[in-house]
């Protein structure tokens, strides 16, 4: 999947790696821009440029840039498959290899907040038993997050992150404490966490089991490449690496696929310069011919040979030379030259010239010749220098060596070679075709798995606010509740005071300190005419009433100053209009406060006057 290059958008990495020294030029630009478009509509920035501009201004949303970028999805047995095949295949195999007291050497590269290595912890504490754990193995737990890390050194967490952990092992490796559940400490202390950029910083060494799961993959290819080598460089040979489910090596780098649906792999060290040449086996001896089958031999030779004496005088022609160039045996003796075979099919008195020149064998090869049959031969021809007594000369050889097969053979040969180059070349592309398509299927996966990720970030993001909610929610309730008490306590106490009011014989009216009616009981209604809901917060000298309200002023006033006041008697009408003599008793409205009046109490009864 090919993403074109927004040069904004580089110099915004660029200038993130030189403000902060976090370099994520070398990350996958679409999980990238996410991240990074993620915060900006957060800040309402439009733009990269925008976004810059804001992060100039205000450093603390690096680290919130930060938190986005860097997914920390993660869990204990994640992928429980691989932990698997792990715990019945890969570990025993590990432990085999490293015979007590050996030690193990384990690195979780991209630990997150720690969920991965206390996963190996506790399957190497089962597979080894915890004093042999606790003397041999060291897990090295880096991610580049710091936040992560510090939750990761904290080993606490809650009961849902520990749900996908088999009841047994929760209960032997986790304590209750800090509201949570914390990884048992004298466990915990071979886990050392530390911060490492796999972009840029050395490997830990020497690492029996590499496990770097859904972190490669947010890496574009030739950082992945990079990473890869240094994990090559960091394993032991024989040791095991393991990458997240989405993530693939490059075939035939490096690493040998060990479980390849799991994701693991072997270093099997092939990869490093060590291939030997085998010495050829030593030839045996030759065996001596034996000298005495030479004429036979040289007569039933399958080769054309001929020979020449010092004055160039046919010496001896063998069998098949004679049936090759229709010799006879008596041309034996004659001058070579008067010979056919002398020029034709190749020059040979240059040849023998030559040869005794140079005192050096010569040799013509490929020489083709049109037989008396029409059919096309070729010969490789060649001129030996035949020793005599002492140093001297004797004579020579001329040998034709039928290569007409030989020639075709190379013919198609080269013929079949060309083919082969061509289907090679074809195969090569397919096999190239294939590789971009399966790189790009590849980074689609990837892609979507950190989409998945990200969902999953996300779905983690909201199970938090809802929980957050339900939380607020509960709270909510509990107010409710305790208003729908309150609600109910002050309906009970204002049907007692009812209840007071109506059994009480005189007609009762109560006033705050500003003279507003706050209490009216039945026996007013009756007598004066009005119902509470008509008086209730009027001022009790604006109602229009049979009792000649004005002249009670002078006493309620006394009473509010806490004087007190005696009985009065006016004289007025009832509700139906009849005279009617009214005797108002008074007394003060205790508040709160001790000795504070917060109102009056008017008890009042009307007798007719006749
Ligand atoms: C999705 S988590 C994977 C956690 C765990 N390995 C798992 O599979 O459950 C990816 C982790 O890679 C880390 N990471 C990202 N860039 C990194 C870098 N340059 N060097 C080291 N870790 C990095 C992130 O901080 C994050 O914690």
């Amino acid at each position: 999947m090919t993403t074109t290059i927004d040069p904004d958008f580089e110099r915004l990495l660029e200038y993130v790696r030189d403000a902060r020294g976090f370099d994520y030029t070398g990350y996958r630009r679409p999980t990238l821009m996410r991240g990074f478009e993620k915060r900006m509509h957060a800040v309402g920035a439009a733009d990269w440029g925008a976004y810059r501009a804001y992060l100039e201004h205000h450093p603390d949303e690096f680290s919130e840039l930060f938190n986005t970028i860097l997914i920390n999805v993660t869990g204990f047995f994640r992928d429980k498959e691989t932990w698997d095949v792990l715990a019945e295949d890969v570990v025993p195999k590990l432990l085999a290899s490293r015979e007590e007291p050996a030690s193990i050497r384990v690195w979780s590269a991209g630990c997150a907040s720690g969920e991965e290595p206390y996963t190996i912890s506790m399957l190497l504490a089962e597979a080894l038993g915890e004093e042999a754990y606790k003397d041999r193995v060291k897990i090295y737990a880096t991610d580049v997050d710091e936040e992560a890390l510090a939750q990761a050194r904290d080993a606490t967490y809650s009961a849902r992150q520990l749900s996908e952990i088999p009841a047994e092992l929760r209960e032997k490796y986790f304590q209750r404490a800090n509201g949570g559940f914390v990884f048992r400490n004298d466990l915990r202390r071979s886990v050392i966490f530390g911060r490492n950029d796999l972009h840029k910083d050395p490997p830990i060494s020497r690492v029996d089991l590499l496990v770097s799961r859904n972190t490669l993959m947010y890496f574009a290819p030739e950082i992945q490449e990079r990473i890869l080598a240094n994990f090559y460089f960091a394993l032991n040979r024989g040791g095991y690496l393991i990458v997240g489910k989405a993530e693939a090596l490059q075939k035939g780098r490096l690493f040998v696929p060990y479980n390849l649906k799991r994701r693991i792999f072997v270093k099997d060290g092939s990869a490093e310069p060590a291939f030997h040449v085998p010495r050829p086996a030593a030839l045996p001896e030759m065996v001596d011919a034996g000298m005495e089958f030479g004429d036979a031999a040289f007569e039933h030779a399958p080769v054309a040979q001929i020979v020449v004496d010092t004055k160039n005088r046919v010496a001896a022609v063998n069998q098949v030379a004679r049936a090759l160039f229709g010799l006879k045996l008596k041309d034996v003796g004659r001058p070579l030259q008067d010979l056919e075979v002398s020029y034709r099919p190749v020059e040979l008195r240059s040849l023998i010239e030559e040869t005794r020149r140079n005192r050096r064998a010569a040799a013509v090869k490929d020489v083709e010749w049109e037989m008396p049959k029409g059919t096309r031969r070729s010969f490789d021809v060649s001129v030996a220098l035949l020793a005599g007594v002492g140093n001297g000369l004797a004579g020579l050889s001329i040998a034709f060596v039928d290569s007409t097969a030989h020639r075709a053979l190379e013919q198609q040969l080269e013929h079949a070679r060309r083919e082969l180059e061509t289907a090679y070349e074809e195969l090569q592309s397919t096999v190239e075709e294939l590789e971009t398509t399966n790189a790009e299927l590849q980074s689609t996966n990837e892609e979507l798995e950190t989409t998945n990720e990200e969902l999953q970030s996300t779905n983690e993001e909201l199970e938090t606010m809802n929980e957050e909610l339900q939380s607020t929610n509960e709270e909510l309730e509990t107010m409710n509740d305790e208003l729908r008490q309150r609600t109910d306590d002050t309906m009970r106490a204002n049907a007692f005071l009812t209840s007071v009011l109506s059994s009480v014989q005189q007609a009762v009216i109560v006033v705050d300190r500003e003279l507003r009616v706050i209490a009216w009981s039945s026996q007013a209604s009756e007598i004066l005419g009005l119902r509470d809901d008509e008086v209730e917060g009027r001022h009790v000298f604006n109602l229009d009433v049979g009792l000649p309200v004005s002249q009670l002023r002078e006493p309620i006033r006394h009473v509010l100053n806490g004087v007190g006041d005696s009985p009065v008697t006016v004289e007025g009408h009832n509700r139906r209009g009849q005279a009617v003599r009214y005797s108002v008793v008074f007394a003060p409205l205790a508040g709160n406060e001790p000795d504070s009046i917060v109102g009056v109490i008017l008890l009042l009864t009307a007798d007719r006057i006749d």
